[in-house]
């Protein structure tokens, strides 16, 4: 299961997770890593609707503390019906949401005795955002992600 922030633009225009700029990078890097399509997992958001600036385009803002509060309990309910054994977080939002006061360590399992583990990831938008590390930043996903595939097969 993976589990990002929110919602934005074209997420929202096409109602479907992980399909704008950040995402769509996201989703063909898991692609790569897992060699598992998009829809062989479940992907979904913390918060379920774009967190906007209503300017005329409308800007993506972070999701505010109340609008995850909000939201949380139906991210438990997908993780009641789906039961995953690993939870990818996508960035920091997902991860404090179901870890909430564990540090954020991108590629470190967080274990959690009788359900899921927890693989924190960085944020897609931080690495684009981060050129100048761009490579250090995929390489850590990348090894994250084979961590999570061994994971599974075991
Ligand atoms: N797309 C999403 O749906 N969520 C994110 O967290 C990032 C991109």
């Amino acid at each position: 299961m993976i589990v990002g922030e929110a919602p934005g633009r074209k997420e929202t225009e096409l109602g479907r997770p992980f399909v704008g700029r950040a995402g769509a990078f996201f989703t063909a890097f898991f692609e790569k890593a897992f060699k598992k399509h998009r829809q062989e997992l479940y992907i979904t958001n913390v918060v379920k609707v774009w967190p906007r600036i209503n300017t005329l385009r409308g800007r993506t803002r972070p999701p505010t503390k109340e609008e995850e509060a909000f939201f949380l309990p139906y991210l438990k309910r997908e993780i009641e019906a789906v039961r995953p054994k690993v939870v990818v977080t996508v960035g920091r939002t997902a991860f404090n949401a179901l870890s909430p006061g564990s540090e954020f360590r991108p590629g470190e399992w967080v274990k959690r005795p009788f359900d899921f583990s927890i693989m924190p990831v960085y944020h897609p938008a931080y690495i684009l955002r981060n050129q100048h590390r761009f490579e250090e930043l995929t390489g850590d996903m990348k090894k994250a992600l084979v961590k999570v595939k061994r994971r599974l097969r075991d």
